[in-house]
């Protein structure tokens, strides 16, 4: 059984994502550099891939730039259906009109490591196709908060990988096949399932 008060954090880093409104809906991938990546993760997080995971254990932030935070809990009733509805809820939320499952905080990877730390009985994974597999991993889930870093299409930035050095954190792996990022997000969800059956 899934503990009453386990969660599971997604951490998506998008270095070169606007941090304002200033996004064009009919072009994501280019005007909103790769913000696209963010809508598919999180239709995945909140909408397509839970099965028995409790909705309310899931929470996905979005580091853009490293100097905003986007942090996203489960919508309920509000949920948005698809890519282009999650798009306008972060392009309201830039321009200062988030929902009530929206968080806006004017901070990078650093300060979400140190809150995702902050919690008992909590820990960090980067999420890498060359890290340590994932069935190896003896301990992903004795903790009550487990919180996973996802790169963007192009990997992990420098800077990225440098903080997540200093901070010791292991890396984990679903094998040397490179998948989307929603592909993994709901691979970990999928993973917690099958770990708390
Ligand atoms: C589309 S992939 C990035 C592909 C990029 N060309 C690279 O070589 O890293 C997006 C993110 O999903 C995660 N990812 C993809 N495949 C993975 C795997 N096999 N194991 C663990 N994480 C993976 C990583 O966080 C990665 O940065």
């Amino acid at each position: 059984m899934t503990k009453p008060s386990q969660l599971l954090k997604f951490i998506q880093i998008l270095p070169h994502a606007p941090t304002k409104d200033d996004f064009l809906m009919k072009d994501l991938p280019s005007s909103g550099k790769r913000i696209d990546i963010l809508c598919r993760d999180l239709s995945a997080c909140f909408d397509w891939a839970p099965d028995s995971w409790p909705r309310p254990h899931l929470e996905l932030s979005a580091i853009l730039q490293d100097s905003v935070t986007l942090t996203f809990s489960e919508p309920g009733p509000l949920l948005p259906l698809g890519e282009v509805r999650w798009a306008q809820v972060i392009k309201d939320s830039l321009a200062g009109r988030p929902p009530g499952f929206v968080k806006v905080r004017q901070s990078g990877l650093e300060q979400a490591i140190k809150v995702s730390r902050a919690t008992a009985d909590s820990s960090v994974w980067l999420l890498e196709a060359d890290g340590k597999p994932f069935s190896e991993v003896s301990d992903l889930c004795r903790n009550a908060e487990n919180s996973f870093i996802l790169g963007d299409h192009q990997g992990f930035d420098t800077k990225t990988l440098q903080i997540a050095d200093q901070y010791g954190i292991p890396h984990v792996s679903f094998g040397k096949t490179s998948y989307l990022g929603s592909h993994c997000v709901a691979a970990v969800i999928s993973e917690y399932e099958r770990m708390n059956d």
